[in-house]
């Protein structure tokens, strides 16, 4: 088949959960009778995107083809890969692994991304690389040991979230560039927004929503149990 893939969503659940403090990784644990990743695959799955690549820690392949990806029928699924050390590593195998035009990259964790928010990252990838964020609500300190040295004005303080979308050539160029870094600021990297501001190129905002979390510790798991009741 020779069709042309415009649009992926970069599916990210290969990490370990640490902060969740959990037997299982958080990606996995139920709510409201199914798994975390399920709610995020719905979604994508909903979505204008036309395949998905699922990222998932090495030795869980099959487990998620067939507890997750054939039992809930997620047919925009087109391969699952196995993640890095890091979430940067895991990124670069989730990219390399679809020839779409564009990507949109998104942690397994945010479940509660909506639709319309894929919608509006894929249009505005059109134009130039994006990232969903929020405006800070609250005033945000540089703190060094434990004293507090900075107030960086509210108004230019943003909270970043993914999606992150991105031409996949453009940024395949740019993740090259992190070969020149020392290992210590590869390690620092902690979006995918950094390592297109790491080789100079310009990355819009697109409004985000502030349901959007990552869930990383257990009161986030009752936050989205309660959104999820239905
Ligand atoms: N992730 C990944 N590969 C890694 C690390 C993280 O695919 N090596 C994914 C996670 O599965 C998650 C997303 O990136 O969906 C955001 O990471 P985070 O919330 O930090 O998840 P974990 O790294 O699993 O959690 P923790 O940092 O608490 O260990
Ligand atoms: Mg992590």
């Amino acid at each position: 088949m020779n069709t042309t893939i415009k649009y992926a969503g970069i599916i990210l659940a290969a990490g370990s959960g640490s902060r969740m403090h959990s037997d299982i990784p958080k990606q996995y644990i139920e709510i409201n009778g199914k798994p975390l990743i399920y709610y995020t695959l719905e979604t994508f799955e909903h979505s204008v995107v036309d395949e998905i690549v699922l990222v998932v820690r090495p030795g869980d392949e099959e487990y998620v083809q067939r507890e997750i990806v054939d039992k809930y029928g997620f047919s925009k699924v087109s391969s699952i890969v196995c993640g890095g050390n890091t979430r940067t590593d895991s990124v670069l195998n989730g990219i390399r692994a679809s020839k779409a035009e564009f990507v949109l990259i998104h942690d397994g964790a945010r479940c509660l991304v909506s639709e319309n928010l894929i919608e509006r990252m894929a249009e505005a990838v059109l134009e130039t690389s994006c990232i969903a964020a929020v405006p800070s609500k609250d005033t945000v300190k540089i703190v060094k040991d434990g004293l507090v040295v900075e107030t960086p004005k509210r108004e230019n303080l943003y909270i970043v979230q993914t999606p992150q979308a991105f031409n996949r050539n453009s940024l395949l160029k740019a993740y090259a560039e992190l070969d020149k870094l020392s290992d210590e600021k590869r390690r620092s990297l902690t979006d995918d927004a950094m390592i297109m501001e790491n080789a100079r190129k310009p990355v819009q905002i697109v409004a985000g929503e502030y349901s959007n979390i990552k869930v990383t510790t257990p009161e986030d798991l009752d936050f989205v149990k309660n959104i999820k009741k239905y």
